[in-house]
C-alpha cells in the first residue's frame, strides 16, 4: 500500500458526513438573475455508485470502481462496506474496494439509519454469506419506502427472510447456503428491489426471471459491472431480466456512468435563466423525458458531441405537464428542479408525482419564493409568475435542496438556503461548478457569517 493509497475512512478524500442535520448550520446565499455561461462537468452517478459499490460485496477480489462522485452518501456507503470488514482505498475519483473477507453479516443501525441505499448490501451479502441482517431502512421525507419486494424476491430464492426487532433477517437453509434461482414478478418496478434481486441471484443455483423489471440506467449500470465481474445477465434495461446464477465471480475495473439528474440539474438551470450553457459527459438516451420536456417549455436542446448537450434560450418558457413515472417514463427525481422551472414559465402547469406519496414539500418553499402553486393529493397547480424574489427557504430533501437552487438563479435578489446536507448528499462540487458558470454565491459555515473557501463573492470568470 503506497503513501496516496488510504483505507476509506470518512476524512480520506470523500467528503465530511455531517453526523446529523441538526449539526448541519451551513446555508447558501445566492443572488439571482444571473446568466449562466461556459460549460459544467457532470460527475459520476450517486444511484449508480451506491449500488455498484454495494455489488462489489459480491466479488471475493479487488474491485476498481472510476468516476465514483465525492458525495456525503458514497462516504456513508463506505463506511457501511468497512464496518463488515471490506477494504476500501479511495484515489481522487478511483475507488478500490475489497471484499475478500466479510466478517460481518450485520449492518449496523447507526449507519444504515443515515443511507436508505446501504439496504442494498442485504442481496450481496446474504449471496455471498447465506446469512444478513440489515436494519429496515425506515421511511425517509418523500415516502414510507417500504422494503417488501426486496424481501419477497428473497425468500421466492429460498431464504428464510424475518423482520424483527427493525431488523431484517435473512437466512439460507441447506449445507450450501445457497440462493436458488426462481421466478419473480415484481408488482413495481422498484428500482431497488431490481438491483437487489439481481446481485442475489449473480450466485444462486440455478436461473432467476425478473418480470416487470425497473428499466432505469442504474439498473443497467451495475447488470454491466457484475457482468464485468462474470455475472451471466441478460435483458437489463428491459421489463425482463434473466439472471444464470455463477458460483463466483472475479475481480473488475469499472467506470460508473454520468449522472443523469444532475445533468439534467444543470439543464434546468439553464433553462431557467434563459442561458446558454453546455454540459459533459453526459448520455443524451438517458435524458430523453427530461429534454423532450425541456423542448416542450420552449429550450433549445442540441448535441455538440455524442456525450455533450447545448442548451440556449428559445422564445421564453410555456407551461406543460409533468406526470413522473418510472423510467422510461419522467423520472421522480428531476421532478422539483422541473417543478420550479414551471413557476416562471407563462401559463398553468400541472405536475403529477405518481412514484413517491410525499414528494411535493418543496412547493411550499417555492411559493415563499412567489410562486403560485397549489397542490391537491399528488397533484400540483402551478400558475406561471413573472419572476421570483429571493426568500430564506429551507430543503426538505436532496432534490428539494436542487429544486431551491434553481429556483434562486432565476430569482430577484439574494436567497438563503438552509438543509445542505441534503443538498451535499448528491451534488459533487456544486458551489464551484455554478460560480465556474458565473453564478455570485457563497456557503456560510455554523451561526457566523464566515465564508468558507468556496465563497469568493465575485463569480469565477466563466469558461
Ligand atoms: C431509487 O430509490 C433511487 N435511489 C431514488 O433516488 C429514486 O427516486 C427511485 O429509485 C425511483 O427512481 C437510489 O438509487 C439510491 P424504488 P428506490 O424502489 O430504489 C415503492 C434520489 O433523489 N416500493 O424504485 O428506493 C416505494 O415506496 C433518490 O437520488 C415498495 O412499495 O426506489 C416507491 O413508492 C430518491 N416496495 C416506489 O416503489 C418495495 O419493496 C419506487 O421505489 C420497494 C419500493
Amino acid at each position: 500500500m503506497d503513501s496516496e493509497d488510504r483505507p476509506i475512512t470518512p476524512s480520506h478524500g470523500l467528503p465530511e458526513t455531517h453526523s446529523s442535520p441538526e449539526e448541519d448550520k451551513s446555508v447558501l446565499q445566492i443572488w439571482g438573475k444571473s446568466s449562466l455561461k461556459g460549460h459544467v462537468t457532470i460527475s459520476g452517478a450517486k444511484n449508480s455508485a451506491l449500488v455498484v459499490m454495494a455489488g462489489a460485496l459480491l466479488c471475493p477480489q479487488d474491485c476498481r470502481l472510476r468516476n465514483v462522485p465525492s458525495l456525503a452518501d458514497v462516504s456513508r456507503m463506505g463506511e457501511i462496506l468497512a464496518s463488515l470488514g471490506v477494504k476500501l482505498t479511495r484515489q481522487g475519483d478511483v475507488l478500490d474496494i475489497n471484499a475478500s473477507y466479510i466478517g460481518q453479516s450485520t449492518a449496523p443501525y447507526e449507519l444504515v439509519s443515515q443511507l436508505r441505499a446501504s439496504f442494498f448490501v442485504i442481496g450481496p451479502v446474504l449471496a455471498r454469506l447465506g446469512v444478513a441482517r440489515v436494519p429496515l431502512p425506515g421511511g425517509c421525507a418523500i415516502g414510507a419506502r417500504p422494503v417488501d419486494l426486496h424481501v419477497r424476491g428473497l425468500q421466492a430464492m429460498g431464504a428464510d427472510v424475518h423482520i424483527e426487532h427493525g431488523t431484517v433477517n435473512a437466512y439460507v437453509r441447506g449445507p450450501s447456503r445457497r440462493l436458488k434461482g426462481a421466478k419473480i414478478y415484481l408488482d413495481y418496478p422498484s428500482v431497488g428491489a431490481t438491483e437487489t434481486l439481481m446481485m442475489a441471484a449473480t450466485l444462486a443455483d440455478g436461473e432467476t426471471i425478473l418480470e416487470n423489471a425497473a428499466q432505469e440506467p442504474e439498473v443497467i449500470d451495475l447488470a454491466n459491472f457484475c457482468r464485468a465481474m462474470g455475472a451471466k445477465i441478460q435483458g437489463a434495461g428491459t421489463k425482463t431480466i434473466v439472471i444464470s446464477g455463477v458460483p463466483s465471480l472475479h475481480s473488475a475495473d469499472y467506470a460508473i456512468i454520468p449522472d443523469r439528474v444532475e445533468a439534467a440539474t444543470f439543464l434546468v438551470a439553464g433553462a431557467i435563466t434563459q442561458s446558454e450553457i453546455s454540459l459533459s459527459p453526459v448520455i443524451p438516451d438517458h435524458l430523453t423525458a427530461a429534454i423532450a420536456k425541456l423542448r416542450a417549455i420552449g429550450a433549445l436542446i442540441t448535441p455538440e458531441s455524442p456525450n455533450c448537450l447545448r442548451i440556449a434560450p428559445g422564445h421564453g418558457l410555456t407551461a406543460t405537464d409533468i406526470e413522473t413515472l418510472p423510467y422510461p417514463g419522467f423520472p421522480t427525481d428531476m421532478q422539483a428542479q422541473f417543478m420550479a422551472l414551471l413557476t416562471v414559465s407563462e401559463g398553468d402547469s400541472i405536475v403529477t408525482e405518481t412514484v413517491f406519496e410525499n414528494r411535493l414539500r418543496h412547493v411550499a418553499e417555492l411559493n415563499r419564493m412567489g410562486a403560485d402553486i397549489r397542490v391537491k393529493g399528488n397533484h400540483a397547480v402551478i400558475r406561471g409568475v413573472p419572476t421570483l424574489s429571493g426568500a430564506p427557504v429551507v430543503a426538505t430533501d436532496l432534490r428539494a435542496s436542487a429544486a431551491l437552487v434553481v429556483a434562486a438563479l432565476a430569482a430577484e435578489g439574494k436567497t438563503t438556503i438552509q438543509g445542505l446536507h441534503h443538498l451535499d448528499r448528491g451534488y459533487e462540487n456544486l458551489d464551484t461548478k455554478l460560480q465556474k458558470l458565473g453564478v455570485k454565491l457563497q456557503r456560510l459555515q455554523g451561526d457566523s457569517t464566515t465564508e468558507v473557501e468556496t465563497a469568493p463573492l465575485t463569480p469565477i470568470a466563466p469558461n
